[in-house]
């Protein structure tokens, strides 16, 4: 044989070095080396289970595989380049540390159900892991959402002030985010928790396997039906990162509005300096740099999903090398999500909130100009022509520089007959917010309804780590 490879017998050439280089995936994959041990041992067990593999041989792999799997956990082991992944790296380990047994390992099986299954056995673990930090991160957000059930604070469409809307109201629009987010992933788990194994190479195998055993022994719900689908499909790669993005793009939203609401110009909230960074420059500056790092990494995380789309896009049946790269996207938006959605969690108990602030902010416009319109329709009066007499009053006050509130019975009357001294309650900042209580409302009762509904409702879908 002119290569060491475990496919060289055919080859009379050695492996041009830079396509040694170009090929290998170890640097990468590596990461899957759990998962990788932990398929070949429900492998070796299949394969004696239906008589392949005498008793002795499986387990002499098992306890193989395990002694490597120690190896590596303690830095023992060494990669090399030239076994080009993870699978020929173990494979081989195997085969020096107990001998030829070990080279029936492979029995039954290849790379291509291998490195499928092996995928799906680390997304499984990263969509619990993210799903149990998700349930944590909604948590903390109902706990201050109770607390701030009845914080006014200004309510913003194009980002102008627009109507008085509760601050626990606004931080449970964030957990009804992320409960959607949360749900897709427990979703996608799924079509992830599915078996590739026993498609082998891509038309599934001679030997009499038992894929049923294999499912069971990892966990998986059921078998892939297709072995042509299963070893070429990444669709799963796919759909996690898909609503990783979202799940991102949403982590955006709300960290801007942090960076926004800790501004000067809004100062609605202090972040913990333990969760700030200053200048090098500027002395006075405290920036909310988490916050700006959480919104800046969603672009990797769209980035990764375009990735492996643009990856599977016009690939012919069966398994094709390109499915290689989808490794590096995979990873880093596990890490990435993971991460954003760990120390958001973390920071946002360290945040103050300033209620006069708010308060104050929501005073120095016209948000309660919707409510004197209503008024005027409970009144009697049309609600378009409700609408012009409102317009006109704001105008009135905004050339005389004065709030809507400020205006005594007397000039109010001026713009329309049919008001009465009830409507300073009704225009009123707790007003306009007590008026609003249907579900779905941001009137304080609402919004302490609609917590004790979500907590019942996270509680009820805990994912499959249970409730962290
Ligand atoms: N390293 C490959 C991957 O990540 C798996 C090996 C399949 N290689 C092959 N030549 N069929 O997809």
């Amino acid at each position: 044989m002119a290569t060491d490879k475990p496919w060289g017998g055919r080859f009379s050439q050695p492996t041009n070095q830079m396509v040694e280089q170009f090929t290998q995936s170890v640097d990468v994959d590596r990461r899957l080396y759990k998962h990788d041990i932990r398929g070949s041992v429900a492998h070796a067990r299949m394969l004696a289970k239906v008589g392949i593999l005498s008793t002795k041989e499986s387990e002499a792999i098992v306890s193989g595989l395990r002694e490597i799997e120690r190896e590596i956990e303690d830095g023992r082991f060494t990669w090399s380049v030239s076994l080009e992944d993870v699978h020929m790296n173990i494979e081989h380990a195997l085969t020096q540390k107990i001998g030829e047994v070990g080279k029936k390992l492979h029995t039954g099986r290849s790379r291509n159900d291998q490195i499928a299954t092996d995928m799906r056995l680390l997304l499984r673990d990263a969509v619990d892991e993210l799903t149990a930090l998700l349930y944590r991160l909604q948590t903390t957000l109902l706990d201050m959402a109770e607390r701030e059930a009845e914080t006014l604070m200004p309510g913003l469409t194009h980002l102008q002030l627009a109507q008085p809307v509760t601050l626990g109201h606004h931080l449970m629009a964030w957990f009804e985010m992320l409960d959607r987010d949360r749900k897709r992933m427990t979703e996608c788990r799924q079509r992830v928790n599915v078996l590739p194994l026993g498609s082998a190479a891509l038309a599934g195998t001679s030997f009499p396997i038992d894929r049923s055993f294999t499912a069971k022994e990892l966990g998986f719900d059921a078998i892939c039906a297709n072995s042509l689908d299963a070893v070429s499909d990444r669709d799963f790669v796919i759909e996690f990162c898909s609503h990783s993005a979202l799940l991102a793009a949403h982590l955006s939203r709300i960290a801007e509005e942090l960076v926004l609401w800790a501004s000067d110009q809004y100062r609605y909230i202090e972040i913990g300096d333990a969760f700030c960074t200053g200048s090098s420059i500027m002395p006075q500056k405290k920036n909310p740099d988490v916050a700006e790092l959480i919104r800046g990494k969603c672009g990797t995380v769209i980035g990764n999903l375009v990735a492996v789309l643009v990856l599977i896009k016009s690939q012919p049946l069966a398994y094709n090398r390109d499915n290689q790269e989808d490794k590096s996207p995979l990873f880093t938006t596990v890490d990435t999500v993971t991460e954003c959605v760990r120390v958001l969690n973390a920071m946002l108990p360290t945040i103050e909130v300033k209620r006069t602030v708010m308060r104050r902010a929501l005073e120095a416009g016209f948000s309660t100009a919707t409510d004197l319109a209503e008024y005027l329709v409970g009144k009697g009066v049309a609600f378009r022509d409700a609408h012009a007499v409102v317009g006109k009053t704001v105008r009135y006050c905004i050339d005389t520089g004065v709030g809507l509130n400020q205006l005594s019975l007397d000039q109010l009357q001026k713009f329309s007959l049919v008001i009465d001294d009830d409507v300073f309650s009704a225009i009123s900042l707790e007003g306009s917010i007590r008026a609003r209580a249907h579900p779905g409302g941001t009137a304080p009762e609402q919004v302490k309804a609609a917590v004790a509904e979500a907590r019942n409702r996270l509680v009820s879908t805990p994912g499959e780590r249970g409730r962290p």
